[in-house]
């Protein structure tokens, strides 16, 4: 169903090991207490390996993470809780009779929608599956950072008692298009006969500036409550690579 996130997958876990995943859980369900009004449902979008979402219904809430990998799924589904659930599909085509008290997209799902069309469909369809008075907390690629910082070719090297990854992204900006491709190149070399084998995955990323944001939320029934980095309380600029938006549905 997704054009990536297929054979990477089998390395996401692995290249995202010092991720703070509790740390950024515990930050999401301190912004649904601070903005939300008993926040007991939660739909995530892009939920990946299933990480974050296991770690909310260990915190009291019940969750659906819907995410378009099946090799993804596959293995957001070894994690086990009576409350949670995962679904193969997209944030723009999900479907669902339930209303949730929040939405979430986590680690810049966002930025993975390229097109105004894509966007507009997703933030629609999100809002139909909340409350009235829903939260949608989501982080992405924010503009003012990505053109100042400039993204940089970079090497990511993990390794495990099995195999080393090296990760090389190559990232090709479009300037009138607000897009990043980033070009992964991943090794993997296996450690016991020194194997090795290559992936390749493009993943491209749309930057935001707060207006855009705005004018998506005000067209599908939303208004932004707050913006700040994601993780911190600083506010949005140009060192802030990654922001959080919390919007609440009209
Ligand atoms: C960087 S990963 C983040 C995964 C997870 N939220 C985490 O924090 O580890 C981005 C995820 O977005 C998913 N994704 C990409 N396009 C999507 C779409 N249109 N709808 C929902 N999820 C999407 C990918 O399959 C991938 O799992």
């Amino acid at each position: 169903m997704s054009g990536n996130f297929n054979a990477y997958s089998s390395y996401y876990d692995l290249i995202y090991k010092d991720k703070d995943y509790v740390g950024e859980s515990e930050y999401i369900l301190n912004l649904l207490k601070t903005y939300g009004n008993n926040v007991q449902t939660v739909v995530e979008f892009g939920s990946g390996t299933g990480k974050h979402a296991l770690l909310f219904c260990q915190n009291g809430l019940s969750v659906v993470g819907v995410e378009p990998s099946q090799e993804m799924l596959n293995i957001a589904n070894n994690n086990s809780h009576p409350n949670l659930s995962f679904k193969l599909d997209t944030i723009a085509t999900y479907k669902s009779d339930n209303r949730y008290d929040a939405a979430l997209s986590l680690f810049h799902v966002i930025s993975y929608l390229n097109t105004n069309k894509e966007l507009r469909e997703a933030f629609e369809n999100v809002n139909k599956h909340l409350k009235e008075g829903g939260l949608f907390i989501f982080d992405v690629w924010y503009s003012a950072a990505v053109l100042n910082l400039v993204p940089e070719k970079r090497t990511k090297t993990i390794e495990n008692d099995l195999i080393q990854v090296v990760r090389y992204a190559n990232p090709i900006n479009h300037w009138n298009k607000n897009i990043i491709d980033v070009n992964y190149d991943i090794e993997i070399t296996e450690k016991n006969d020194k194997l090795k084998h290559h992936i390749k995955e493009t993943h491209s990323m749309r930057h935001f500036s707060i207006p855009e944001i705005e004018m998506l939320a005000h067209v599908a029934g939303f208004q932004i409550l707050h913006t700040e980095e994601f993780g911190t309380s600083n506010l949005p600029g140009p060192q802030t690579w990654g922001v959080c938006f919390v919007l609440k549905k009209l």
